[in-house]
């Protein structure tokens, strides 16, 4: 696997598409979606224009759709709802077809849409998208920040570099190794450097400094959060986005450890010899041998253990002590989601008109096949 970052999408190669690209735009597009799927929305279909928007709004009816815009920041009059990931509860949104623009974000996500696979990613799901990419590990892999207008984002370039960061914690695939272009090195420094004061990166970078003259501190603090949803907004059709169903593998494996009482695991990648083991318990579990292979065990474990000195009956060396890999964060619920920004009547906001990002032509696929699963 090697992974890319670009900054924005202006920045990605035109001649060719990944097997997974990987849509970031924290403040806030991406961190909407995930927290509206996470609401129980049945899908978000985004736009780059609001006329198509509301257009095919046009066909869902009224109680099972949503329409929410925003240019520089403000929510678009023909719409219910802005962009703040705040305002999508279940009670609003369960079970309802969001359709979505927005400045940068869902103008990105255009500009990759015919890679085989797009995944949205913030840094409130950022766990989710590295179980994603460690398990299923496709060849290439661009994140790609959404910037402002075409400009750079520190926001999406600290989560580019948390989710890389994340990888390295599950696998043993050295920086060096896995890194696509030099921006990929210079994005995990950057979350090494501020992983623990997010919020004040947030806070510092010029996105930021924006909705917090429109009000949007609620909004920038509940997209500085990480690892908070075990969401994975996955493309399923053109600009069209759901949750991403656990495959089989993940499936028998959240049975079986409710069988046994156990808490769901992340599953790192099966059978992949760059990933590191499980935990030890499921090394544990793992380790249990069937009986032809306890049989087997029996012949190794009288091969193995040096003949030194014979030993009295019924005594065995002890198995020797494996240290467990410091566990990436996990994902918890935290209590900034409560309630939407309420009150405030937004001023009206004017359409802009947007510097046009041609959707990069269905280029040679790198990876078709290797998704035919989800
Ligand atoms: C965008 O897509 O440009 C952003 O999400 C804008 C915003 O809503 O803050």
């Amino acid at each position: 696997m090697k992974i890319f970052v670009y900054h924005t999408p202006e920045e990605i190669p035109n001649n060719r598409l990944p097997g997974c690209a990987v849509v970031i735009d924290v403040l806030r597009a991406s961190s909407t979606i995930a927290a509206a799927i996470n609401a129980g929305a049945s899908a978000v279909q985004v736009f780059s224009d609001i006329e198509p928007l509301l257009e095919a709004s046009e066909t869902v009816e009224e109680d099972k759709r949503i329409r929410a815009g925003e240019r520089g920041g403000r929510k678009v009059k023909a719409c219910e709802f802005g962009n703040s990931p705040l305002a999508f509860t279940p009670e609003n949104t369960e079970g309802r077809r969001l359709f979505l623009s927005t400045t940068n974000g869902t103008r990105c996500s255009e500009s990759v849409r015919n890679a085989s696979k797009v995944i949205m990613a913030s840094l409130t799901n950022r766990q989710a998208v590295v179980n994603s990419l460690a398990t299923k590990r496709p060849g290439t892999v661009w994140l790609v920040g959404s910037g402002w207008e075409g400009s750079y984002s520190l926001e999406d370039t600290v989560c580019a570099g948390a989710i890389i960061d994340g990888i390295l914690a599950v696998g043993k695939t050295p920086l060096s190794k896995l890194a696509g272009n030099d921006e990929a090195i210079a994005a995990v420094s950057l979350f090494r450097q501020w992983q623990d004061q997010l919020l004040e990166l947030l806070t510092s970078a010029s996105h930021g400094q924006r909705l917090l003259k429109m009000r949007g501190k609620a909004d920038v603090a509940y997209c500085s959060q990480l690892d908070v949803l075990d969401t994975l907004p996955i493309q399923k059709g053109l600009g069209i986005f759901v949750q991403r169903k656990p495959g089989v593998i993940e499936k028998t494996c959240e049975f079986l450890g409710r069988l046994v009482g156990r808490k769901p695991v992340n599953i790192p990648a099966v059978a992949n010899p760059d990933v590191e083991a499980p935990a030890p318990e499921a090394k544990a579990e793992a380790k249990k041998p069937t009986t032809s292979k306890k049989a087997a065990a029996k012949v190794d474990e009288k091969a193995e253990t040096p003949k030194a000195e014979a030993k009295p009956k019924g005594k065995d060396t002890p198995a020797p002590k494996v240290e467990a890999k410091p566990k990436a964060k996990g994902p918890a619920a935290k209590s900034l989601t409560a309630g939407a920004p309420k009150g405030a009547a937004p001023p009206k906001a004017k359409t802009e008109v947007k510097p046009k990002v041609e959707a990069k032509p269905q280029a040679k696929a790198e990876e078709q096949t290797f998704f035919s699963g989800s």
